[in-house]
């Protein structure tokens, strides 16, 4: 494709924008057989300014069209995150001639305070129009803060009416309405940071037996309880990821034969001498899974991921220095997926290096994996596997089937150095898998 997309410290498998400042994803929404990702956005320089939507659109969610800026900075102030969702009942009147509009909710910031606002599009998000009555919510003296913002609405059908999950100084607070219009304050919740989110998912794919997850910016989450108004907390706060992620959304309006609930995060890696700046992390499909620690948030590349990988290799019971020989063929990819499973044995900490760069370091003694708790299901096997993808700058690893993910930017090579190498005393690999990866710019 556009040789735009060829600069060699391009991302091959991961979406950027031609040019400028990324952060949060914003919007995320399927409609009429496309998945939308808008995004802040600085159009113009590589640095965080002049806050915009930016926008993008797939059909598999993995090869990404971008499109022109979706929301500009208007008299109100610049455009920070939100959420769209689709007002098939046309709740807001917005819609035009039967078709529904898709309503954006964001954050304006005026400089001085930070207040909630709605625009809508009624041609699948290629244009916009502001609603004349923004804001809708301007909530500073009740907090005393100008934190209070990142609108993520949902609709709550047992209730009929909207919810709105937003970050008010500490926390989230929920605000319903039936309009999309009018929103009246229900309830907060403590403990939160930036970027709210609020889904239900079943256990084990169960139907019956349902939780709602609430989740902020940085990857933390709480379980429990949600009555269209008041969000009750079942357990203490978890870690789902760690590591460049940050301000991951889900998207809106997924059909339900799908039923996948789907996140996008930004990864937050720096592009020193790209005309771009800022990442889009693989999509993931979250799921709710019962484990010996309690029922957790899981996190995997959804099966459109796939696609873009072809197996080359594959091995069974290697020690790690014959693993370390096979994977010497490698050292030159620039983006190479590889999928391991490997044993402790007699080692109390073990992993995985990209010339010298540490992708795994799992420590069994103090169950941590890089330096962060980590409890795998098994305490006697001693086994972790790991699904890990690499792209031109950045690595991302999915441990044990997504019960703990990171991401980290990926280091310029040394090649002088070790190349893939596992380390340990002597480990067993038990599975070894590497694959090739497809650009998605061609
Ligand atoms: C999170 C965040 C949001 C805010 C946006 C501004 O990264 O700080 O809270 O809306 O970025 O770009």
């Amino acid at each position: 494709q556009d040789s735009i997309y060829q600069e060699v410290n391009r991302p091959q498998f991961h979406y950027t924008t031609k040019r400028g400042w990324v952060n949060d994803p914003n919007g995320l929404i399927f409609y009429e057989g496309e998945y939308h990702l808008f995004y802040q956005h600085n159009p113009y320089e590589k640095e965080w300014e002049n806050m915009s939507w930016g926008h993008a659109v797939s059909k598999d969610l993995v090869h990404w069209e971008e499109l022109p800026v979706a929301l500009h900075p208007d008299k109100v102030g610049t455009m920070f995150s939100g959420s769209a969702v689709i007002d098939y009942d046309n709740t807001s009147g917005f819609g035009k001639d039967g078709k529904p509009a898709m309503v954006a909710s964001y954050t304006a910031e005026t400089g001085e305070r930070q207040v909630q606002c709605m625009a809508y599009s009624l041609d699948n998000g290629r244009t916009w129009t502001k609603y004349a009555n923004n804001p809708v919510i301007d909530s500073k003296e009740k907090w005393n803060s100008r934190d209070t913002r990142d609108p993520k609405i949902i609709w709550y059908a047992p209730s009929n009416h909207w919810v709105m999950v937003l970050n008010e100084r500490d926390g989230q607070s929920i605000y319903t309405s039936t309009n999309l219009k009018d929103w009246k304050y229900e309830s907060h919740t403590t403990g939160f940071w930036e970027c709210p989110e609020l889904f239900e998912l079943p256990i084990d794919g169960d139907e019956n037996n349902k939780k709602w997850v609430m989740y902020g910016a940085s990857n933390t989450y709480m379980i429990g309880s949600f009555d269209g108004k008041t969000f009750t907390p079942e357990s203490g706060k978890h870690q789902l990821g760690t590591g460049t992620i940050y301000a991951a959304q889900t998207f809106s309006n997924i059909p339900e034969s799908d039923g996948r609930r789907i996140q996008i995060g930004w990864g937050r890696v720096a592009h020193p001498d790209m005309p771009f700046n800022g990442m889009f992390l693989l999509p993931t499909e979250l799921t709710l899974k019962k484990t010996n620690n309690g029922v957790r948030l899981f996190s995997q590349p959804v099966k459109e991921v796939e696609s873009l990988f072809t197996p080359v290799q594959q091995w069974s019971n290697l020690k790690s220095d014959q693993a370390n020989e096979k994977l010497k063929s490698f050292y030159d990819a620039k983006q190479l997926r590889i999928k391991t499973t490997f044993k402790l044995s007699h080692a109390t900490d073990a992993g995985f290096n990209l010339f010298g760069q540490r992708i795994i370091g799992y420590d069994m003694n103090h169950n941590t994996i890089n330096g962060v708790f980590y409890s795998p299901e098994d305490m006697t096997s001693m086994e972790l596997t790991a699904d890990i993808f690499i792209d031109n700058t950045s690595i991302e690893v999915f441990i044990d089937g997504g019960r703990y993910s990171y991401s980290m930017e990926r280091k310029p090579d040394r090649k002088n150095t070790e190349g893939f190498h596992f380390w340990g005393n002597n480990i067993d690999v038990t599975n070894l898998e590497v694959f090739e990866a497809e650009s998605i710019w061609k």
